[in-house]
């Protein structure tokens, strides 16, 4: 159970279920794990009855958007009509608007909104979540949305890592100078590292964004700062992100559902993490849901996120996204509970403390309405959580209507 690195290719099929298991936890803390015959030596001041229902790890949420103004219900019209995802940001629509929003948006309205959203994903069975910036895509608009995450992370149970995205698109001043503007992101970095608002620094590599070229000298840039390295790539066309994510040593490379033959192979024979977000597709209209299937095949690591954001995937519902996983990328049961738990948590630098139940690690535990671990993607599009417990404390329990 405790076993050091992500689950990569088969091992991702191999997972460690016990039959009536116990968990022994102090203050925030597993302490013990055994069998319910086992557990009457313990002297607990509170027990909790776990009535037969599947217990697993907390989830782990690998990439969101979790911090943005403002919302896109009137896009999904252009969407309707077949208007591309791309088209709508040249068009100064899509990630732009949000920008727009965000930037107008104040300090405080920004964190009740993003404490209101991870309310939701931790009645979802989330303990751990990643947030992006990307919707300032201006030095005090960037800082904004970190400094919102900073603060959530302190005033909310579930546990933020954070990552500076502010190289998520063009901002229409510097339409015509794309490297000055990663100039411009790359002068805020010191002081990112100084406030330590990021952990990690990301890029949407992509036609009409940012080229492969321009990713590698500004993530490059990054990591001589001392950042962990994520990537947005190949989502939509095939630039070769993935071999840059690979190249440079990013701990994920995130979408690839274009990614190249080559590219696979090199993330199966890398470290970096394959953030698949098949609800982006979904969201999208894509039919071509992407290659997580070979990539696994082929010996990679992979990680399935919700890709929470207002533009191409609303929603912080993991579970459902456990189920398109299962439909539309062919994964197996054992293979998506690895990619929301052990495997996701490595892709946000986590892997030892999160993403696994183990004595003396935190104590982040659900406990689902369901009778087994292959039930979560069967049944899909509901809430399938009965209590979430987080550090120890139970900070969402099902309300009863009856
Ligand atoms: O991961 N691909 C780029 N960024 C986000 C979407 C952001 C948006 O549309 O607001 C993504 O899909
Ligand atoms: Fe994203």
């Amino acid at each position: 159970m405790d076993k050091k690195g992500p689950a990569k290719g088969v091992e991702m099929s191999d997972l460690t279920v016990w039959n009536n298991a116990a968990i022994g936890i102090k203050e925030d803390t597993v302490v013990w794990l055994g069998s319910t015959e086992e557990a009457s030596i313990l002297e607990a001041t509170q027990t909790i009855d776990a009535k037969g229902r599947l217990v697993t790890p907390g989830l782990v949420e690998p990439h969101t958007h979790l911090v943005f103004g403002g919302s896109r219900e009137r896009e999904m019209a252009l969407k309707q009509q077949g208007v591309p995802y791309l088209e709508i940001l040249k068009q100064g629509g899509g990630i732009l608007s949000t920008v727009r929003a965000t930037r107008a948006t104040s300090y405080g309205d920004l964190l009740e909104k993003a404490l209101f959203h991870l309310d939701r994903m931790a009645t979802y069975g989330i303990t751990t979540v990643e947030a992006k910036s990307g919707y300032g895509l201006d030095r005090e608009t960037e800082l904004k949305q970190l400094r919102v995450a900073k603060e959530a992370n302190e005033k909310h149970p579930l546990d933020i890592v954070s990552t500076f995205l502010g190289a998520h698109a063009i901002p229409p001043e510097y339409k015509e100078n794309p490297e000055a503007f990663l100039n411009e992101m790359v002068e805020i970095l010191d002081e990112i590292k100084q406030e330590e608002l990021a952990e990690f620094v990301d890029i949407f590599t992509e036609t009409g964004v940012f080229s492969v070229p321009e990713s590698r000298r500004y993530l490059m840039k990054a990591k001589e700062k001392g950042f962990g390295l994520k990537i947005h790539a190949d989502e939509i066309d095939p630039l070769g992100g993935t071999e840059l994510a690979v190249e440079l040593g990013a701990v994920s490379g995130d979408h690839l559902a274009v990614a190249s033959d080559e590219g696979i192979e090199k993330l199966a024979n890398s470290d970096t993490i394959g953030v698949i977000l098949p609800g982006t597709s979904f969201y999208l209209g894509k039919e071509d849901y992407g290659r997580a299937r070979e990539m696994i095949d082929a010996g990679a690591a992979i990680a399935i996120s919700t890709d929470f954001n207002p533009g191409s995937s609303v929603t912080e519902n993991l579970q459902l996204i456990m189920s398109i996983a299962a439909l539309k990328l062919k994964l197996s049961p054992e293979e998506i509970w690895h990619a929301v738990t052990v495997n996701a948590a490595y892709a946000i630098g986590r892997g030892d403390v999160a993403g696994t139940i183990a004595v003396g690690r935190k104590a982040d535990i659900v406990l689902w309405d369901a009778p087994n671990y292959l039930y979560i993607p069967y049944h899909y599009g509901v809430n399938h959580t009965n209590t979430v417990i987080k550090n120890g404390k139970v900070i969402y329990e099902r309300p009863a209507i009856r």
